[in-house]
């Protein structure tokens, strides 16, 4: 299938992207199914593309979120965009140290603007407070034992000033401030984010890396209701294990989890 036909292509453009890769080669998209597909329908069908290829979506009408969940955005008003890296240097199983430094790169775009209320919870969400403002969905494509190319998707909400019932705990910059944020701008930010932390994972930096993404762990160390094999139980989050495991306490015991194990029950 051609991409080219489902969608509506409005500009070329990059020149507020200040970084060396992420983002110098951005399209923007009025209309698509999800940007994740798009780029992964590129990759299949074009000649390679470029490292740090942003593919930016006004508006997906089947966006995709973790565990197959939906992921719903309001037209216009948010962040929805696939960024594509290539980290053969990374080990398959230190695979979620990309995770890691995509998470912190968001992290610290927003970090100015919304304070000590924002976190990342594990394994990749943006939060403040109680509220989910963001998620990231990647998608590693492998050849052998490498990874070959990462298409990594980010939804964020920003000027989104409503949400429908359906959309669970969500929230947006624009709750949260009351003011409208230039999506570009925000867009060009976290680009420039996300390249410092990734070049700090090719340099090796990984304690670093991993002590970063502990620091701003929402619930780390505190009491939380969580639920797992269908029980209801009070935890405490002591730590994420290199492969991404969730290290938690647990009647006096250390428990691991992984992604579709644990359950957090929010306040
Ligand atoms: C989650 O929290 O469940 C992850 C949500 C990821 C959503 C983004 S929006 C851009 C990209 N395209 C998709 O279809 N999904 C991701």
């Amino acid at each position: 299938m051609n991409v080219f036909e489902f969608s509506i292509i409005i500009t070329l453009q990059n020149n507020i992207f200040s970084g060396l890769f992420v983002g110098q080669n951005l399209l923007t998209l009025k209309e698509v199914d999800s940007t994740n597909n798009f780029l992964k329908n590129l990759l299949s069908n074009s000649k390679p593309l470029p490292e740090g290829t942003v593919i930016m979506a006004e508006e997906q009408f089947a966006g995709r979120g973790q565990q197959n969940n939906q992921w719903y955005s309001e037209s216009g008003k948010n962040l929805t965009f696939s960024l594509l890296l290539n980290p053969s240097f990374l080990a398959i199983t230190e695979q979620f140290d990309l995770n890691r430094v995509v998470s912190l790169g968001v992290f610290d775009a927003l970090q100015p603007l919304l304070g000590d209320q924002l976190k990342i919870k594990w394994p990749n969400d943006i939060y403040y407070a109680d509220k989910k403002l963001g998620g990231i969905l990647i998608e590693n494509l492998l050849q052998g034992a490498q990874i070959k190319n990462s298409v990594i998707g980010i939804g964020l909400n920003v000027n989104q000033e409503n949400f429908p019932d359906g959309a669970g705990n969500a929230t947006s910059v624009w709750q949260i401030l009351q003011k409208n944020y230039d999506l570009l701008a925000l867009l060009a930010d976290i680009c420039s984010h996300i390249e410092a932390w990734y070049l700090n994972l090719k340099a090796g930096k990984v304690d670093f890396i991993r002590n970063s993404y502990l620091k701003r762990l929402y619930w780390l160390n505190e009491r939380g209701d969580f639920k797992a094999d269908g029980i209801i139980f009070t935890g405490i989050i002591k730590n994420v294990k290199s492969n991404g495991l969730l290290v938690m306490h647990r009647d006096n015991e250390e428990v691991t989890y992984n992604l579709k194990e644990i359950e957090f029950l929010n306040k």
